[in-house]
């Protein structure tokens, strides 16, 4: 078993963030991780409130990620002689094979209960429902453990009583919206801040001829309330973008949540609990969690 590690380092910008941003290219670190912001493209915005809440939620992390802590010591002295007092810095080792995991999964086909999820040629298990995806350097080919954490929790679930619509925020190949597809829920919709993945996910419709409407950007336009949303995306964007999911879901609507580990449970349950929303079910593979999460019957 390998114990190799990350160095994490962990910045809360406060209100600097376009400063530390500016800072960070001027240090020439180009590769740090930051929580992506909503892409509004809605013609109907209602500007006065979307700068209210984008100024509360500016103070997401960035994080930067390095085999060895100390490649990362004459930044964070430079940081504090900058910026002093004005952001938290905090830094903490991550077991590679996590952020590994995360970020560079191989191909290769996923069976669950009622799917077989794979790249195109590989022959399908009959017994299952055959979903096949083109491979390509986009997230979410199925055999990631979110994704499959993710798809094994909603194929659990109780069978749909009635048809529900289904919103998958970060679809990477449409994999989660496929799999919806097949328990029933319609319409479907799929969002992606990369135009690289609305291109899969579209190709990927086709081939396996499924019907999914695909929206550039974080947020589907304003207007609609889903019965049920997935998110599949990596901490902190997902705890970032909690909030607006759940403005996007009808009173009895479904948050399908994954992209944190265990170690991010803590974090994650807090913000849900903030905005009104409770764990209804859970399921772990290798250490990664999906959620089941519902505002509480009233
Ligand atoms: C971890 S992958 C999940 C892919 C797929 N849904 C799955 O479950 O396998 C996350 C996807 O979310 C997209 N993404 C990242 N930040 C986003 C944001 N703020 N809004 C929408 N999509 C985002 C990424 O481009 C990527 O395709």
């Amino acid at each position: 078993m390998s114990h190799a590690k990350t160095f994490e380092l962990t910045i809360h910008p406060g209100l600097l963030r376009n400063e530390l941003i500016s800072f960070l290219h001027a240090f020439g670190i180009e590769d740090f991780v930051e929580a992506a912001s909503d892409t509004i493209d809605a013609d109907d915005v209602d500007w006065e409130e979307v700068l209210a809440h984008w100024t509360e939620k500016d103070d997401s992390p960035l994080l930067i990620y390095r085999p060895e802590a100390s490649d990362l010591e004459t930044l964070i002295v430079a940081l504090k002689e900058h910026f002093g007092e004005g952001m938290t810095i905090s830094g903490k080792w991550i077991a590679d094979s996590l952020w590994q995991e995360a970020w560079e999964p191989d191909f290769c086909s996923l069976e669950t209960q009622k799917f077989f999820i794979g790249p195109e040629g590989v022959a399908p298990n009959p017994s299952r429902i055959h979903i096949a995806l083109v491979e390509a350097a986009v997230f979410g080919s199925g055999q990631h453990a979110t994704t499959q954490a993710l798809i094994r929790l909603m194929e659990s679930q109780a069978p749909l009583t009635e048809q529900e619509s289904f919103l998958d925020v970060g679809t990477g190949t449409g994999v989660l919206a496929f799999a919806a597809h097949h328990l029933g829920y319609a319409p479907i919709v799929g969002t992606d801040i990369e135009d690289h993945a609305i291109e899969i996910a579209r190709t990927n419709a086709l081939r396996n001829n499924l019907p999914l409407t695909l929206h550039l950007g974080s947020l589907p336009p304003a207007g609609k309330v889903w019965d049920t949303i997935a998110c599949n995306i990596l901490p902190p964007t997902l705890t970032h973008l909690l909030e607006a999911l759940a403005g996007l879901l009808t009173r009895d609507g479904k948050l399908y949540l994954a992209g944190f580990h265990e170690a991010n449970c803590e974090g994650i349950e807090a913000e849900l609990r903030r905005i009104g929303f409770e764990v209804v079910a859970a399921r772990k593979e290798r250490g990664w969690i999906a959620w089941l999460a519902q505002r509480p019957s009233s």
